[in-house]
């Protein structure tokens, strides 16, 4: 990225005249932290280069004597030896959990202890500890460990075998320290196999005579050669942080053998396998960073941090799959190098592998290892660590309108009304920050918002919902119930000195609310309650956004690091996850609201970390109207989902700018394809609503929007199996065919769940083709018209015009729409459904459908239907797999009316028109169609009318 020399200082030149000239708007770099701007990661990665380039050993080895181990459990003391002879010693603990994960954690007995002096003044309020809470915040289940395992302790390692009929295995080598990860006898993941672990002991900061006069602190190097700016205290952008603790830092390199792809560690953009960062040509000049933050114009191909964090990574070979789950919510910087190989050389390795090297600010080094084997079993396992995504409403996976702002009362109501004389379906309206009184978040502006509960009440008969902004930061104001309640409570993060942390967002001078405590969070969720916040009636829903948390005043745009949370911890011990735990005290308020039968609550979150998918929906932030931007959107909410982050999406129509028409309506195409749906807008852009566009602009999107209504079904069905089973929503060609090779980086196409739906949308301006990629021979069937494409490979698909949104079914897949179109998804739930049939070369077909009322919790207790379809030959059928049908009676009820009113069956061999439909012991015929011969000779069919129930077991025969 950066350069030297002549040339490099013309772009420089040649960008400011752009700038000033207004003719390009870029991120500003200066804002964020690059590695070597902080001093932890500066300093791991010099100490990287050093072992590197030595091929020094680690000075980490575990003391054998130390070695214990009791019912599934191994602990010991890791020692670091210091250059001056001196040692520090570092508890371990490895865990072998019954799901087959094995945790590896490493603390610092010292810290631990509490056996150190700080600073003056700081001592009473600092927590001495390395950070140990980001479990009690993140794992929610899937700690159970597996008491059956042994160890063979060795002269110089030790091993476990553990996992599925013990084919897993950990082997610590103990001096140097090294750990392998194996499954089947093969190594997958090596920790500290390059010797770059590093925990940064405890040290009492020298004095001020240890250093020379005039001489700052920063610039020295101790007596273990470590370089040690930055370690008492830094400044970034004239923003100090004070670092009563030291230096705390850990590394630790993980190389995942064999892999030459991985995947996660969102939130960036870039591409879906991710970037080396070092090393090659082409590479990312830093590592990925992990530092939730508010990153203005951001860039779409950059591995600088975003708005969201989850350190997890999945690494995918044919036929394997393996991952780590780095719990730790301090800021992470992750270098990526791939391996290698001399295709000549005599060397076993014959796979590229990638390693990687993780370093976190401060905390305890605490490493998940999943050992697959399989990404379904990964994402499985990694689910039950950190929750799934939680089913959410049906209207949040509909359409949302938003933009900042809409204005007023009448605004709200006049868009509602031209969604509906325009025709286009939507559900929800958002409001941003302007509704309030001055930014002070639970008021409304009278003057615009005169009665908040008629105009909820008014979207209400209309079967809409509202979507308000409450942000983390509370205005300073002592006439603001909120802020004179968050002080007299204690609610707030404080300062290093003890008084309220300060800043500046969007209300000029706030507080934020420490969410990490339980008083707190209760405090927070009473605000949501009608008597409190006017209009919060059921149908309406929150946006937690700026709660990363932003903070213009603030270094990186964020919270100065030595403010101070509940029991000493500072901000950079969690701050990643402190925008899921503001989300997660949000949505107990909401939930809380409805007394009689709780409804779902919906929340959007800018800010994420693991398990933010248990509560609500992310979103990547502010985006530019750019192509390159609607281009780089679809492998970041894929990244999102391999993290188990599906629900996200991104502004349609990008947030800055004002997006040229064709882009707008290839956006909507392509948005209709993001779990979470939303077009959005800045303040400063002209209106967008889609009536606006013109023709044939308008149409085109009401097209995309109508598409996505009619796949609600299968949308919310895939939803379902997420909340079951991890599986991502939007899958990339890796996870549904994990053996071809050819697919591991395709990122422009993606899968809908389980349906067989393959999108690709068109990123591109003017495309007059798009290249699609088939993984296998099977039929691929055109959405729109059913032609074929077939043949395992790459297919120039031609893109007549702007109408065409490039949607294919993969053959073997049966997958359920709703053909009436209706205003909103409320009104929807009972019309029948149609079946798309999509035979495979053998003439087989499956798909599910789960369905359930959409709004209340009432699925948790079993009141749902969950169907199987099955074509094989002449029949198709639909059977139950309710586990417990029983349950579901009384949602059945309710849903006797609903029919399949049509089966459109693609790839049928045979001549007929007849079909003979079975049902409750009864049989009755109905006509078949033909509708298309296609180009393989097989036909496609429709059966009309079989007037079967989705609820209901029933068969049917062509004949
Ligand atoms: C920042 C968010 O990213 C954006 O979507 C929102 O419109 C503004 N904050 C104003 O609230």
């Amino acid at each position: 990225m950066g350069g030297t020399g002549k040339g490099s200082h013309l772009i420089r030149l040649l960008s400011l005249f752009l700038l000033l000239a207004g003719l390009v708007e870029m991120v500003k770099h200066e804002d964020f932290k690059t590695c070597s701007q902080s001093s932890f990661c500066r300093r791991n990665k010099a100490f990287a280069e050093k072992q590197l380039s030595s091929h020094a050993s680690s000075p980490y080895a575990l003391e054998e004597a130390t070695i214990k181990f009791d019912a599934g459990i191994l602990s010991g003391v890791v020692k670091k030896t210091l250059k001056n002879g001196g040692i520090v010693e570092l508890p371990l603990q490895v865990t072998i959990l019954k799901s087959g994960v094995a945790r590896f954690t490493l603390d610092e007995q010292r810290r631990r202890d509490l056996n150190i002096v700080l600073p003056d003044g700081k001592e009473k309020r600092v927590n001495k500890a390395r950070y140990n809470e980001a479990e009690k915040y993140t794992i929610v289940g899937g700690l159970e460990v597996d008491t059956q395992v042994e160890m063979i302790k060795r002269d110089g390692d030790t091993i476990i075998n553990y996992g599925p009929a013990g084919s897993y295995s950990v082997r610590i080598e103990h001096a140097p320290l090294k750990v392998i990860f194996s499954r089947d006898k093969e190594e997958q993941v090596i920790f500290n196999e390059r010797a770059l672990l590093n925990m940064e002991h405890w040290r009492p900061r020298p004095t001020p005579k240890d250093a020379q006069e005039g001489e700052e602190a920063a610039s020295t190097t101790d007596d273990n050669g470590e370089d040690t700016t930055g370690m008492w205290e830094e400044d970034f952008n004239h923003k100090p942080d004070s670092k009563p603790r030291g230096p705390e830092s850990l590394g630790l390199d993980i190389t995942f053998v064999g892999y030459g792809d991985v995947y996660g560690i969102p939130e960036h953009t870039g591409p879906l396998s991710l970037k080396e960062t070092t090393g090659s040509d082409g590479a990312f000049s830093d590592p990925y960073r992990l530092f939730n933050t508010d990153v203005f114009q951001y860039e779409y191909d950059s591995p600088m941090a975003l708005y969201g964090s989850i350190p997890f990574m999945q690494a995918h070979k044919a036929g394997s799959d393996v991952g780590v789950f780095w719990l730790n919510g301090a800021e992470t910087w992750v270098d990526i190098q791939k391996t290698h190989l001399n295709p000549l050389s005599f060397s076993k390795k014959k796979a590229q592998s990638t390693e990687t090297h993780w370093v976190s600010e401060a905390g305890l080094l605490d490493v998940f290892v999943l050992l697959g084997p399989t990404a379904p079993a990964l994402y499985k396992t990694f689910g039950e660590l950190v929750g799934f995504t939680r089913l959410p409403p049906l209207f949040a996976i509909g359409h949302h309108q938003c933009r900042w702002n809409y204005e007023s009362e009448d605004d709200v109501l006049d868009v509602t009304a031209n969604f509906d004389n325009f025709d286009i379906p939507y559900d929800v309206i958002w409001l941003d920050v302007e509704y309030t009184v001055g930014k002070r978040y639970f008021t409304w502006n009278k003057d615009y918002f005169p009665d908040p509960v008629r105009m909820v009440d008014a979207l209400d008969a209309t079967k809409r919902k509202l979507v308000a902004i409450i942000d983390p930061h509370v205005k300073v104001d002592n006439t603001f119930p909120l802020y004179n309640e968050a002080i007299a409570g204690n609610h707030v993060i404080k300062n290093a000195d003890g008084n309220p942390y300060e800043g500046q967002c969007w209300p000029g001078l706030s507080v934020w609310p420490d969410f990490t405590k339980q008083e707190t969070c209760a405090w927070w969720a009473s605000w949501f309650h009608p008597s409190k916040f006017e209009g919060s009636k059921s149908n309406l829903h929150i946006w937690n956004d700026m709660n990363e948390p932003a903070i213009f005043s603030g270094p990186d745009i964020s919270m100065h690091r030595d403010s101070l949370h509940q029991n000493g911890w500072e901000h950079r011990d969690l701050h990643n996850m402190y925008g899921t735990l503001m989300v997660k005290a949000t949505y107990e308020g909401l939930k809380a609201r409805d007394k009689e039968e709780p409804k779902r609550p919906f929340i959007l979150s800018r800010s994420f970390w693991a398990g933010m998918q248990q509560y609500g929906a992310i979103w990547t932030g502010d985006n530019m109207g750019t192509w390159e931007h609607l281009e780089s959107a679809t492998a970041t909410n894929i990244n999102n989902g391999i993290a188990g982050m599906s629900f996200s999406g991104a502004d349609v129509g990008g947030f800055f700018d004002d997006p040229p028409r064709d882009l707008l309506a290839r956006w909507y195409q392509a948005g209709a394809f993001y779990p979470f749906f939303r077009a959005h807008a800045h303040i400063d852009t002209k209106r967008r609503e889609p009536w606006l566009a013109g023709e044939p602009y308008t149409s085109i999107i009401r097209s995309a929007i109508v598409l996505r209504y009619s796949l609600l079904p299968t949308w919310y069905t895939a939803f379902h199996e997420a909340s079951q089973t991890g599986m991502p929503i939007l899958r990339p060609h890796f996870v549904v065919f994990p053996d071809d090779v050819d697919g591991f980086k395709v990122q422009d196409q993606y899968f809908v769940g389980d349906s067989g739906l393959l999108h690709h949308p068109v990123v591109k301006q003017d495309a007059k083709s798009i290249s699609l990629y088939l993984a296998d021979n099977e039929p691929y069937y055109c959405y729109h018209t059913f032609d074929l494409k077939q043949g395992r490979g790459r297919h120039t698909v031609a893109v007549p015009d702007l109408t065409y949104n490039p949607l294919f079914i993969h053959g073997g897949h049966i997958l359920v729409r709703r053909d009436r179109q209706r205003r909103s998804s409320e009104l929807m739930r009972k019309d029948p459904v149609t079946l798309v049939v999509a035979l495979d070369h053998a003439g087989q077909a499956t798909g599910k459908l789960y369905m359930d009322d959409g709004e209340t919790f009432k699925h948790e207790r079993g009141e749902y239907i969950l169907r199987r379809f099955e074509a094989v030959g002449e029949r198709i059928a639909s059977t139950n797999l309710h586990a417990e049908p029983h349950k579901a009676k009384t949602y059945e009820e309710s849903i006797i009316s609903v029919r399949v009113e049509k089966i459109i069956v693609l790839g049928y061999a045979g001549d007929v028109k007849r079909a003979r439909v079975t049902q409750s012991g009864k049989t009755h015929e109905v006509d078949v169609e033909l509708v298309k011969k296609l180009s393989n000779g097989r036909k496609v069919l429709s059966v009309r009318d079989p007037a079967v129930l989705v609820s209901q077991d029933w068969q049917i025969e062509l004949i």
